[in-house]
């Protein structure tokens, strides 16, 4: 008998996806070889990746000018990554902390850039009025944490940030429930916790923000504007996960209207027999 996880991750795989990543163990569509055993620069890695962000552009209709990258370092490495992509040190960013998470995005952040703590809460039982929140003028974005999972506190609506790009960290809500991706710079996500196993983080981008990492940053940190080859770059096993990504996210049962469709899909699933 399966077990029923209700545990905030990682998240329960669908059964189907289960049982053909067993089918196909050994032989991965005749290659004679599973899909770990492939390399991650070849072409069937790239038709994987290029469909499992053709299911999440269409499943989150995500804007055209925004890139989606699978990345490694969970979502923490993003705590990091992001400053280090986008600011300078000596630059200056918002932070609310209104949780766990939030707080240790913020303890990272403060390594690389000033942070000003826009907003503070004690208890971690609510998010104050934005009105509340004081926002510094110089701000190079503004952080939050739309669903912190350990304290249960989320957002219902997120503050207006003007031309301060927003960035949410989204590893407990993503493909819960639908969000306006164009209300954020950038959005990032363990994929552990609402779309497969762990080894892989979901982060997406507007392309404005791309190309302006610090120059001490590791190549494997930086979203550049060859975000695209750090698909190619990723470990393996992120390989296997977007795949089961590609078909969990033919399982979410809210279909958004979608921009997606105007991109060119591939056609061949690697889970054909289960769409
Ligand atoms: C909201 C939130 N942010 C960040 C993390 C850290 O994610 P990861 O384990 O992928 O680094 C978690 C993990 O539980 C989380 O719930």
């Amino acid at each position: 008998m399966r077990v029923f996880n209700f545990s905030a991750g990682p998240a329960v795989l669908p059964e189907p996806v289960l049982k053909q990543a067993a089918e196909e163990m050994l032989d991965w569509r005749g290659h004679g070889m599973n899909v770990m055993e492939m390399s991650h620069r070849s072409k069937e890695f790239i038709d994987i990746a290029a469909e499992a962000e053709a299911d999440l552009r269409e499943l989150m209709d995500i804007p055209l000018n925004y890139r989606v990258l699978f990345l490694q370092g969970g979502a923490t490495g993003q705590f990091a990554a992001i400053p280090m992509n986008i600011t300078k040190p000596g630059d200056k960013a918002d932070y609310a902390i209104t949780g766990n998470w939030s707080k240790k995005a913020t303890q990272e952040a403060k390594k690389y850039l000033e942070v000003n703590v826009a907003v503070k809460t004690d208890a971690h039982t609510h998010i104050p009025k934005f009105e509340d929140w004081e926002f510094s003028k110089d701000a190079k974005y503004v952080h939050i944490t739309p669903n912190e999972t350990i304290h249960g506190v989320a957002y219902n609506q997120y503050p207006n940030t003007g031309d301060v790009p927003l960035i949410g960290d989204v590893s407990s809500m993503i493909l819960s429930q639908p969000i306006d991706v164009s209300k954020f710079a950038v959005l990032y996500a363990g994929a552990q916790k609402n779309i497969g196993p762990a080894g892989i983080t979901v982060v997406i981008i507007r392309e404005d923000l791309l190309g302006q990492a610090r120059e001490d940053t590791p190549i494997e940190r930086t979203v550049s504007t060859g975000g695209s080859r750090l698909t190619v770059w990723s470990i393996l096993l992120a390989s296997c996960a977007c795949r089961l990504l590609a078909f969990a996210a033919k399982s979410v049962a809210w279909v958004p209207t979608s921009r997606a469709h105007a991109l060119t899909r591939p056609r061949m699933s690697p889970y054909t027999s289960s769409r």
